[in-house]
C-alpha cells in the first residue's frame, strides 16, 4: 500500500520535472499558445510595413521580420486542435465545422508568408509588394470568418 503510493508520487515528480511531451496538452495552454504566435505574427507584420513603407530605417532587418513570418506561417495548422474552442478565446465553432475551408485559409497565409520571404530575399520590390498584400488579406480573410468581433 504503501510502496504503491510512494510509487505514484514519483512517478508525478518525474512528470512535472521533465515536462515531458507525452503528457497532452492542456486547452487552456493550448489556446495561449496560439494567442502568442499570432500576436508575434502581428509584431513583425507592422515591423516590417514600418521598415518597408520608410517609416523608420533598418532596411537590414526587414530579412528577419519576414524569416520569422516565414516560419510563424508554417505553424499555423497546428494552433487549432479539437477541444480549444471554448473557454478564453476568441476563435469560432466553425473553424472545427468546415476544416476544408478553414485549412485553404491556413495554406494560403503559410503560402504567402514564404512569397514575401522570397520576394526580400530576392530584392524584388514589386513581388514584395504584392506578397505583403497577399499577407494582408490571408489575415483579414481568416478574422473576418473565424474569429469572434471585437466588442
Ligand atoms: C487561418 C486563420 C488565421 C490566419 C491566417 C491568421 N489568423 Fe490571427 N487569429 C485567428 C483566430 C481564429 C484568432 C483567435 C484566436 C483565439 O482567441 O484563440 C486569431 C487571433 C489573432 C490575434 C489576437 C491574439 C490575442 O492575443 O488574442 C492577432 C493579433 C492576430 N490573430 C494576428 C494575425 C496576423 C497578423 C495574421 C497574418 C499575418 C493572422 N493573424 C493570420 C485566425 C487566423
Amino acid at each position: 500500500m504503501r510502496q504503491a503510493r510512494l510509487t505514484v508520487l514519483l512517478t508525478l515528480g518525474m512528470l512535472a520535472f521533465t515536462g515531458n511531451s507525452t503528457a497532452a496538452t492542456a486547452p487552456t495552454d493550448a489556446i495561449k499558445y496560439r494567442k502568442a504566435v499570432m500576436s508575434a505574427m502581428a509584431a513583425h507584420t507592422s515591423a516590417f510595413s514600418l521598415i518597408n513603407f520608410g517609416r523608420v530605417e533598418h532596411q537590414d532587418h526587414l530579412i528577419a521580420h519576414v524569416d520569422a513570418l516565414a516560419a510563424l506561417g508554417t505553424q499555423l495548422k497546428v494552433l487549432f486542435p479539437a477541444g480549444t474552442g471554448t473557454g478564453d478565446t476568441d476563435a469560432l465553432p466553425l473553424i472545427w465545422q468546415e476544416p476544408e475551408k478553414f485549412g485553404q485559409l491556413v495554406t494560403a497565409s503559410e503560402k504567402s508568408t514564404a512569397e514575401l520571404r522570397a520576394a526580400v530575399a530576392a530584392g524584388d520590390k514589386a513581388a514584395t509588394m504584392k506578397a505583403f498584400k497577399a499577407v494582408g488579406d490571408s489575415c483579414k480573410g481568416c478574422h473576418d470568418r473565424y474569429r469572434k468581433e471585437d466588442d
